[in-house]
C-alpha cells in the first residue's frame, strides 16, 4: 500500500475484549477488562482500521492492536502493521531491552535514549535469543526499587520490532509490532489482517513495578489455565545425564533414583527417535529406536509410571533432518528456495508450518504419542533460526507472508495440542530460552530458560526473564559440577538455591550423585514441596544490593518472606553483608526463622538483615521471616 489517509469515523466501548483470530492473546471477561474501538476509514484506498484499546484496571495495562480490512475492490498490500504506536511526551529516558545469545539468554541493556531511532528487533524468524519483544522508557536513575517504567511487550513469537523514536524536540514515539522487513501481506478485497496485541504496562515503583504487573497480567489473562497458579511439579530432565545414549535400563535406574530423592516427573529428553547418537538424522520421523528402547515409549512410560513418577517426552516437531525418511518422501516440506542450496542449521531444516498438510502431519503425529494417556508432559524444542524461508505451496506474490504464516502456523498446532489435550504440561523450548515470549505462553506453562545451568550465569538470566515472566513458568534445573557449559564448580545448595524460588528441576545423572548428595537433594525437594504452594501467588522482588557481587532476590507473600542473597566472592574486608527486604507490612513484625529474632517490617524494609558473610565463593545466604501474629509466637 503506498498511501494510506485515515480519518475517524466512530468508536465504541465494550466490556470484556475480543478475541484475536488465530493469534494468542490476553483473556479478559466483561467485568474485568474494558474495550475501547476506534475506527478510521479511508474510502479512497478502500481501507478501514479498527484499533482496539483493552484497559485491565486490576493490572495496571492496556492491550493494543489492531484490525485492518480492505472494504475496497482492489487488492492491497500491506508493509507495516505495528500493533502500537504511542506518542511520549518529551523527558529524559533510559532505552532498557534485553539481549543474549545460546546459553547467554537475558541480558539488560540500558542507555539514555538520544535523538533518532533506538531499536531492538529480531528478524530470526522468531523472537529469538538475541533479543526479547520488549523495550522499556525509564526514568533516568531508575531501579529496582523506585522510579518511572513505561513498558511495551508484544505477545508474538516471531520477528518483530520495537523502537523508540525521539524527534528534534525530544517527543518519544513508541511503537513494537511485527517486523516490516520481509512481510508483505496480500489484502484482497473483504480480507482482515490483525495485527499481535502489544502490553502496554506503566509503573512509578520502579523495574519491580513493571514486573508485577506483567506477572500478574500473565498469570490471571494468559497463561494456560489448566495450569496455571498450580504447583509445578519437580522434573528430572535426561539431557545432561544421559544425552542422545538412551536406554530402557537407564530410565529404570534414575526413575527410581528421582522417585526416592523426591522428584515428581521425569523427562526423557533428545535421542529416543535418533539413529545413531547424535544430532544428523531421524529429525521428523518420530519412530522410536527400539534398539535403544525395546517396546517403544510405552515402555519407557510404564517404567517410569511404575516407578511412581508422570511421564514426560522432548519433541522438536518443527524440524526435519537430510537424513530422515520425512525428507525421503517430502522434500517439499521444508522451507527452502527453490534452486537454492539450503541452509542447514544443527544439522537440521525446518518444517513448512505455513502448509497444511505439514501441520495434520504432526498433529497425527503427536496424538499417537498422546492418546493412550501415557505422556503428561511434553517438551517443544526448537533449535534453530528460521532460513530459506520461502513456501513453495504459495504464489509469488504472497512469498512476503511465509514468516507469519510460519508462526500462524504454529500456534494453530499449539493451539490443537492445548484444546485436545489440556491436561498435558507443556514446556516451550529452544535451544534454551530462544523463543521464551508471551505468544508462546499462551499455550504452553513454562519454559526452558537456558542450556547454561551454571547457578551463577543463571543469576543473570533469570533476573533478565523475571523482568517479564513470574518465576513459577521459567525452568531451573539443579546439574552436576563442574558445570558442563562453564567448567565452574558451585556448591550444590548454591545451585539449589538459584532454583528454589523458579520452576524447579534437576538435570544430571544421579547415579553418580554421592550419599551425601543424595541426602541433600532429598532435603531440597522436601522443602521446596513443603513451601511451594505458600509461594505460589507470591510477588517476587529483584533487589537492590550494594554492588554486583551480589544478587538478591525474595518472595513475599501475606504471611511470609523467603529470600535468598547469591554472594560472587568473598570479599576479605566484608565480614558481614546488610540486606534490605521489600514488600513486607511495614507495621507489622516478622520473626526471623533462623535466629527467631523478630524485626519490624519497616526496619526490615529500610535498614535490612545483617548476615555474617562466609568465606566461601558462589556462596548463598537464605532469609526467611514469618509475620509474627503476637510478640510471642508465630
Ligand atoms: C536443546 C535444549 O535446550 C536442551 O535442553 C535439549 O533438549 C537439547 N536441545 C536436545 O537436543
Amino acid at each position: 500500500m503506498s498511501y494510506a489517509d485515515l480519518t475517524f469515523t466512530g468508536l465504541k466501548i465494550a466490556d470484556g475484549k475480543p478475541e484475536i483470530p488465530g493469534l494468542p492473546s490476553i483473556t479478559a471477561s466483561g467485568s474485568e477488562a474494558k474495550t475501547l474501538e476506534l475506527t478510521c476509514g479511508d474510502a479512497c484506498a478502500g481501507l478501514r482500521v479498527t484499533l482496539y484499546y483493552t484497559i485491565l484496571e486490576k493490572e495496571g495495562v492496556i492491550l493494543r492492536h489492531q484490525k485492518i480490512e480492505n472494504t475496497g475492490s482492489q487488492t492491497l498490500k500491506l508493509e507495516n502493521a505495528q500493533s502500537l504506536s504511542l506518542e511520549l511526551p518529551a523527558q529524559e529516558y533510559d532505552f532498557l531491552s534485553l539481549y543474549g545469545t545460546h546459553a547467554k539468554e537475558a541480558n539488560r541493556f540500558r542507555f539514555r535514549a538520544h535523538h533518532g531511532v533506538q531499536k531492538t528487533e529480531s528478524v530470526r524468524g522468531s523472537s529469538s535469543p538475541q533479543y526479547q519483544p520488549f523495550f522499556a522508557l525509564v526514568s533516568p536513575g531508575a531501579s529496582e526499587e523506585k522510579g518511572e517504567v513505561r513498558a511495551f511487550h508484544l505477545i508474538y513469537s516471531g520477528n518483530f520490532l520495537a523502537q523508540a523514536e525521539c524527534d528534534q524536540f525530544g517527543n518519544v514515539r513508541a511503537q513494537i509490532g511485527i517486523h516490516p522487513d520481509a512481510f508483505c501481506w496480500e489484502l484482497s478485497p473483504g480480507e482482515t489482517f490483525h495485527t499481535p496485541e502489544a502490553v502496554l504496562n506503566y509503573s512509578d515503583d520502579g523495574l519491580n513495578g513493571m514486573s508485577h504487573n506483567f506477572h500478574t497480567l500473565y498469570r490471571r489473562h494468559l497463561f494456560p489455565r489448566t495450569f496455571a497458579g498450580k504447583e509445578c511439579p519437580i522434573l528430572l530432565n535426561s539431557w545432561e545425564g544421559m544425552c542422545y545414549d538412551v536406554s530402557l535400563d537407564k530410565i529404570e535406574e534414575q526413575s527410581s533414583l528421582a522417585k526416592e530423592l523426591g522428584m515428581e516427573l521425569f523427562v526423557l529428553d533428545d535421542g529416543w527417535f535418533r539413529a545413531g547418537n547424535d544430532s544428523r538424522s531421524s529429525m521428523g520421523d518420530w519412530t522410536c529406536n527400539e534398539k535403544k528402547l525395546p517396546g517403544g515409549i510405552r515402555a519407557a512410560a510404564e517404567i517410569v509410571r511404575k516407578n511412581g513418577l508422570k511421564f514426560g517426552l522432548w519433541f522438536e516437531p518443527e524440524a526435519i533432518s537430510r537424513k530422515s525418511r520425512l525428507y525421503e518422501n517430502h522434500p517439499d516440506w521444508a522451507l527452502h528456495v527453490p534452486g537454492y542450496p539450503m541452509t542447514e542449521g544443527r544439522h537440521e531444516y525446518l518444517l513448512d508450518l505455513t502448509r497444511e498438510d505439514v501441520r495434520t502431519y504432526l498433529k497425527e503425529m503427536l496424538d499417537s504419542y498422546l492418546k493412550d494417556g501415557m505422556i503428561d508432559y511434553i517438551k517443544w524444542d526448537m533449535n534453530r533460526p528460521l532460513t530459506d524461508v520461502s513456501s513453495t505451496l504459495l504464489p509469488a506474490e504472497k512469498k512476503g507472508e511465509t514468516f507469519h504464516r510460519y508462526i500462524l502456523g504454529l500456534y494453530d498446532i499449539l493451539g490443537w495440542l492445548k484444546d485436545t489435550y489440556p491436561h498435558v504440561l507443556v514446556e516451550g523450548c529452544s535451544s534454551g530460552g530462544a523463543r521464551f515470549d508471551p505468544g508462546m505462553l499462551y499455550y504452553i506453562s513454562q519454559n526452558w530458560a537456558s542450556d547454561n545451568t551454571d547457578a551463577f550465569d543463571r543469576t543473570v538470566i533469570q533476573s533478565g526473564f523475571s523482568l517479564l515472566y513470574p518465576p513459577e513458568v521459567i525452568g531451573a534445573h539443579v546439574s552436576i559440577t563442574p558445570n558442563h557449559q562453564t567448567g565452574r564448580t558451585t556448591p550444590l545448595d548454591t545451585r539449589y538455591q538459584a532454583a528454589r524460588l523458579f520452576n524447579l528441576g534437576y538435570e544430571m545423572d544421579l547415579t553418580k550423585c554421592t550419599e551425601e548428595e543424595k541426602n541433600e537433594i532429598r532435603r531440597q525437594t522436601a522443602e521446596h514441596i513443603e513451601e511451594r504452594s505458600r509461594f505460589l501467588d507470591g510477588t517476587f522482588y529483584r533487589h537492590d544490593v550494594p554492588n554486583d557481587n551480589y544478587v538478591m532476590w525474595s518472595v513475599v507473600t501475606e504471611d511470609e518472606c523467603l529470600a535468598v542473597v547469591f554472594q560472587k566472592f568473598f570479599d576479605p574486608l566484608c565480614s558481614h553483608g546488610r540486606f534490605r527486604l521489600l514488600g513486607l507490612d511495614p507495621d507489622a513484625d516478622y520473626m526471623d526463622a533462623e535466629s527467631r529474632k523478630v524485626y519490624g517490617g519497616d526496619e526490615l524494609m529500610q535498614i535490612g538483615v545483617t548476615v555474617p558473610l562466609v568465606k566461601e565463593d558462589f556462596h548463598t545466604f537464605v532469609i526467611r521471616l514469618k509475620r509474627a501474629f503476637c510478640c510471642t509466637g508465630l
